[in-house]
C-alpha cells in the first residue's frame, strides 16, 4: 500500500522513493528541526561538511577522516576506467592519492575552513576509531563516504548504526554500481548485506543524480516529516525496494547515465 501525507507510518507501510534531483536537493528534505548532531565520515576537503552546515543547521557536526595517503594512486576512484582516474584524481583531490601530502592540504583546507566554528569538532582518525569512542543513541543523521569498499562501508554500517537515535537516518554516499561491476567498489552490496541483517532498517529515498546518496531509517521511527516533504516536492517516483541493488552507471561513448535496468 503506498503511503500519503497525513497517513500513519506502519512498517508495512514503508515504500521506497526514487528522487529525481542532486545529493542536496534530496537531503534538503530531512527535517531541519530534528538535526541537533551530525557526523560525517569521510570528509576530504569539507565540501559536503559545509552543506550539512548551512542547510541542516546542526549544533554539532563531527567529522572523521585520517586524512592519509592511499596505498595507489587509483584506490579511491577504482568506479572509473582508464584515464579518467588521473583526471578525476587531480581534479577532486588536488594531488595523486598516493602522495600523504595532497591528503594533508585537504586536511588543512577542512581545519581552515571550519577555524572559526565551534559546531564542528574534526577528528583526524579513522571511522572505526572515532565509533569506539562515540555513545550510543546520540546522532539525527550519520553521512557515510570514506572508503568505499565493500568491507570498509559493512564495517562503517555496522559500527556506526547504533550511534543512530531512533528517527535518525544513516545516509551512504555513491550508492550505485559501476559498469564493470569492480568489487572492490561495494556501497550497493554492502547496503545490501546490512539490511538483510538488520530488517528493523529500510532504505527510504534515494537520489539519482551525483551518483546516488541513500537515505536509511528504522522502521519504527518517525519519518513523516521527511516522507511529506519528498512527496510534496514532486520529484519524486515510488519503487520497489527490490530494485535498488540494480542501481548503476551505464555508459556509451561519452555519454553516462544512472540505470535500474
Ligand atoms: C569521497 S571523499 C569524501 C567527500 C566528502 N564527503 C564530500 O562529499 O565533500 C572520501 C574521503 O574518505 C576518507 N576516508 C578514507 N578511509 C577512511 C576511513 N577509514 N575513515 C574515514 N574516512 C576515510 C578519505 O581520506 C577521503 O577524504
Amino acid at each position: 500500500m503506498a503511503w500519503h501525507p497525513g497517513a500513519n507510518t506502519p512498517a508495512e507501510e514503508l515504500i521506497l522513493f526514487a528522487f529525481i534531483g542532486s545529493r542536496h536537493d534530496l537531503l534538503a528534505h530531512l527535517p531541519r528541526q530534528s538535526m541537533s548532531s551530525i557526523v560525517e565520515v569521510g570528509v576530504c576537503q569539507g565540501i559536503n561538511a559545509q552543506w550539512l552546515l548551512d542547510h541542516l543547521q546542526p549544533d554539532v557536526l563531527c567529522l572523521v577522516d585520517p586524512w592519509q595517503a592511499y596505498a595507489t594512486a587509483d584506490t579511491p576512484f577504482y568506479y572509473l576506467d582508464g584515464p579518467e582516474v588521473e583526471r578525476f584524481v587531480e581534479d577532486y583531490l588536488g594531488g595523486p592519492s598516493d602522495q600523504q601530502s595532497t591528503f594533508d592540504r585537504l586536511y588543512e583546507k577542512t581545519r581552515d575552513r571550519f577555524a572559526n566554528d565551534t559546531r564542528v569538532i574534526i577528528h583526524r582518525k579513522s571511522s572505526r576509531q572515532v565509533a569506539a569512542q562515540m555513545d550510543d543513541k546520540t546522532q539525527d543523521l550519520i553521512y557515510i563516504d570514506g572508503d568505499h569498499s565493500y568491507e570498509a562501508v559493512i564495517d562503517d554500517l555496522f559500527r556506526w548504526e547504533s550511534k543512530l537515535k531512533d528517527g535518525g537516518y544513516l545516509v551512504l554516499n555513491d550508492h550505485v554500481m559501476n559498469p564493470s561491476g569492480s568489487a572492490k567498489y561495494g556501497v550497493v552490496q554492502a547496503v545490501g548485506t546490512f539490511l538483510r541483517n538488520r530488517p528493523e532498517y529500510h532504505p527510504i529515498a534515494l537520489n539519482l543524480s551525483n551518483y546516488g546518496d541513500l537515505i536509511i531509517g528504522k522502521k519504527t521511527g518517525n519519518h513523516s516529516a521527511l516522507l511529506t516533504a519528498l512527496v510534496q516536492s514532486n520529484k519524486i517516483v515510488e519503487i520497489p525496494d527490490a530494485i535498488l541493488s540494480n542501481f548503476h552507471r551505464r555508459k556509451s561513448g561519452d555519454l553516462s547515465w544512472l540505470s535500474f535496468c
